[in-house]
């Protein structure tokens, strides 16, 4: 059973910093055909500016840690606590390929625009 939303909450988002062609108008399909219901822990891979995920959690009261190998400043923890969910968005600076996570910690992996950017 999918959340009921008054809307594309990924199409409200003030100032949105998309890092891909089309990233925010597809957010909104993946979220739903993972069923991802309040309470669940997701994995995001790739999350550019972490709107994606600032959104995710906010909206479906989820948790999110993201992935950013290249993150450069605080830019998603600040932009995280102005959206207020400071306590359920972490980012990792970290490739997928490093993850140290045992089995079964995530209820849902998503990615949006990333994939092709991850050789192994
Ligand atoms: C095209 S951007 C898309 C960002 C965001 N999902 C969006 O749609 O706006 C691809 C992202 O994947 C990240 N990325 C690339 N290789 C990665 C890897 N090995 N592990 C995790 N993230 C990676 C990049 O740093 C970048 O933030």
């Amino acid at each position: 059973m999918n959340l009921k939303l008054t809307g594309n909450p990924f199409l409200n988002i003030e100032n949105p910093k998309p890092w891909g062609p089309g990233s925010f108008e597809i957010a909104l399909p993946l979220v739903q055909a993972t069923n991802i219901r309040p309470g669940m822990r997701i994995l995001e891979v790739g999350d550019g500016s972490g709107k994606i995920a600032t959104t995710i959690a906010k909206n479906w009261n989820v948790s999110v840690i993201t992935l950013e190998p290249w993150a450069q400043n605080n830019e998603i923890q600040i932009y995280v606590a102005e959206q207020g969910v400071e306590n359920q968005v972490l980012q990792m600076k970290i490739k997928a390929q490093s993850l140290l996570f045992v089995d079964n910690t995530f209820n849902v992996i998503i990615s949006i625009g990333s994939f092709e950017m991850i050789a192994d």
